[in-house]
């Protein structure tokens, strides 16, 4: 069987590193040019246009990191969607008053959320959005995790989306380059371990179906990727 054929979760340094650690930043750095590499932002931004017919109001990111990726994402959209409220999402608090400001530039409301997602999502009270998104994220999380992850989640929204890497062969061949775009220790490592950890197939379907949901599309997007949308399938009058 191959190496790849399941998924294999080791901890990332990222997430055991303090927000202001110098290996961190870097490694945050590199991360924004890993979802250049991988178009991960226009991948994310014609998934959102598809599935969100109207413009949304609440957004909701989760795992956001730096916040980078998401305003790349909302620079392709704030010419069709105003008035955004987006809420951003990480356990580490990242984002600062620039960020702010750029989003704004957009017309975009930012807030932020320095919680675990679980924590978080357990809460029964709170806002409803109109879209979960996630980038390089769901991979951090194993099967059982993602299950109570997606059963939280989906009370939150109707919609979630995620881009997340490709368990595949070409994408781990990839992330052994990454010495020559000068990325760090962090960066490298973590970088191999999420294609071992990403997804194929209908894995995230199989497990958003498990947790209640309803799968509207997963499959390989660009080199390097996996796209998911789920919706959350509630049943009429059952939205909370
Ligand atoms: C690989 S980074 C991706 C960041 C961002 N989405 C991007 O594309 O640049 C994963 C992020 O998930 C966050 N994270 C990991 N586990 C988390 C959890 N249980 N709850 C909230 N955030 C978490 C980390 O702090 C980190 O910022």
């Amino acid at each position: 069987m191959s190496a790849l054929a399941r998924r294999s979760l080791v901890p990332e340094i990222l997430d055991g590193l303090a927000a202001d650690d110098t290996r961190a930043i870097r490694s945050r750095r590199d991360l924004a040019r890993i979802n250049a590499l991988m178009f991960q932002a226009p991948i994310m931004a014609s998934l959102m246009r598809k599935y969100l017919t109207r413009q949304p109001c609440r957004l909701l990111e989760i795992g956001a990191g730096d916040g980078t990726f998401m305003l790349k994402v909302a620079r392709r959209l704030a010419p069709d969607w105003r008035e955004v409220d987006l809420t951003m999402l990480d356990r580490i608090g990242l984002a600062t008053p620039k960020l702010a400001a750029d989003f704004a530039r957009l017309g975009w409301t930012l807030e932020t959320v320095t919680a675990d997602v679980f924590d978080w999502a357990g809460k029964a009270d709170g806002k409803r959005f109109d879209a979960i998104t996630a980038n390089l994220f769901l991979h951090h999380f194993d099967d059982d995790g993602l299950h109570r992850l997606f059963s939280l989640l989906r009370r939150k929204a109707p919609l979630i989306l995620a881009t997340e890497p490709l368990r595949a062969k070409l994408a781990l061949a990839a992330a052994r380059l990454l010495p020559a775009i000068g990325a760090n220790d962090v960066t490298r490592h973590d970088a191999a371990h999420s294609v071992r950890a990403g997804f194929r197939g209908s894995e995230l379907s199989d497990l958003w179906s498990a947790a209640g949901g309803r799968p509207l599309e997963e499959r390989r997007a660009g080199p390097f990727s996996h796209a998911f949308v789920g919706a959350a399938g509630l049943p009429a009058g059952d939205a909370p």
